[in-house]
């Protein structure tokens, strides 16, 4: 068997991406910088990231066929990223999402469309063979089947040597109560910002140390607060901080936050401390902002 993947279990989508240099008016008509058409979810452009940083990889999502899938699938091939686990539901509509990005202030709006497209269940989950992965990451979504796929791997956990264990990331960005129950799982469990100011947070800091107390025993809480940087809290209490690396030139933040994700796992799956983990997390989404798109963030 070669290297052990990491999974990475949440959305893949379409994102129709337009650039603009001032946000538009409602009921305007007016020319954007450029328009494309890229591979998007949060799951999805984690492997991206993963993939160009050299760690082998897969993802598992849910896909309805069609010509959408048809291009993310190639997106997804074309990046090495292993695509087996995908289940296909026939009737539904693929996910998309409209994203207006302001290369002048940096934002990045989206507004999606996911109408009817089940998520990855448990059942799907039966299929994966544990053994393959060193590592999988779930992006919360639907967080009562998502534990008991978590719970699965506790359980092969238990049974096997500690080599053989499967690290278990969880990340949190969505302001929905279901999600917060994925907090106690994981031994990593990455929170934004938006869910960290949701429950009364300012300040990474302040919200891995209000929020520690919600996580397992010996578990990493890693919060990214954009331009601010990021902070995290493991289980010796020391409060560890990384600075935000801008870009010269801000030209593309769309997922500036799955490349964080996917920088930190990475590091953390090679041994590094959370340090270096938060610092590589940091400055690898720092580069990615004065991107567009991923390609490069390595070089
Ligand atoms: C970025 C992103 C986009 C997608 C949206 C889904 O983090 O994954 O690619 O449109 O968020 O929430």
């Amino acid at each position: 068997m070669g290297e052990k993947r990491i999974l990475c279990i949440g959305l893949v989508c379409l994102d129709i991406i337009s650039v603009v240099d001032k946000y538009p008016e409602e009921d305007s008509d007016t020319r954007c910088l450029s328009q494309r058409w890229q591979r998007g979810g949060n799951a999805s452009n984690t492997c991206t990231v993963l993939s160009l940083l050299g760690a082998p990889c897969s993802f598992m999502g849910s896909l309805a066929p069609g010509h959408i899938a048809d291009f993310t699938l190639a997106s997804l091939t074309s990046y090495g990223i292993d695509i087996r686990h995908v289940s296909s539901h026939p009737g539904s509509s693929f996910p998309a999402s409209i994203v207006i990005s302001n290369i002048t202030n940096g934002s990045r709006t989206i507004l999606h469309m996911n109408r009817n497209l089940p998520d990855v269940t448990a059942d799907d989950f039966q299929k994966v063979d544990l053994t393959q992965h060193r590592w999988i990451h779930w992006e919360g979504r639907n967080a009562d089947e998502q534990i008991k796929m978590i719970q699965k791997v506790e359980d092969y956990n238990k049974s096997s040597a500690p080599e053989q264990r499967v690290t278990i990331s969880v990340e949190i960005e969505k302001e929905r109560e279901e999600l917060f129950q994925l907090f106690q799982h994981g031994d990593v469990v990455f929170v934004s910002k938006d869910v960290a100011r949701y429950l009364g947070y300012n300040s990474a800091a302040d919200a891995v140390v209000g929020l520690y107390p919600r996580v397992q025993k010996g578990a990493y809480l890693v919060c990214a607060w954009a331009d601010k940087g990021a902070d995290a809290l493991g289980p010796d209490g020391c409060i560890i901080h990384s600075s935000s690396f801008p870009p010269e030139t801000i030209v593309d933040t769309l997922g500036a936050g799955d490349t964080f994700n996917a920088s930190v796992i990475y590091a953390l799956s090679n041994g590094k401390t959370l340090q270096e983990a938060l610092t590589f997390g940091c400055r690898i989404a720092g580069k990615k902002c004065g991107l567009q798109g991923y390609d490069g963030i390595v070089s």
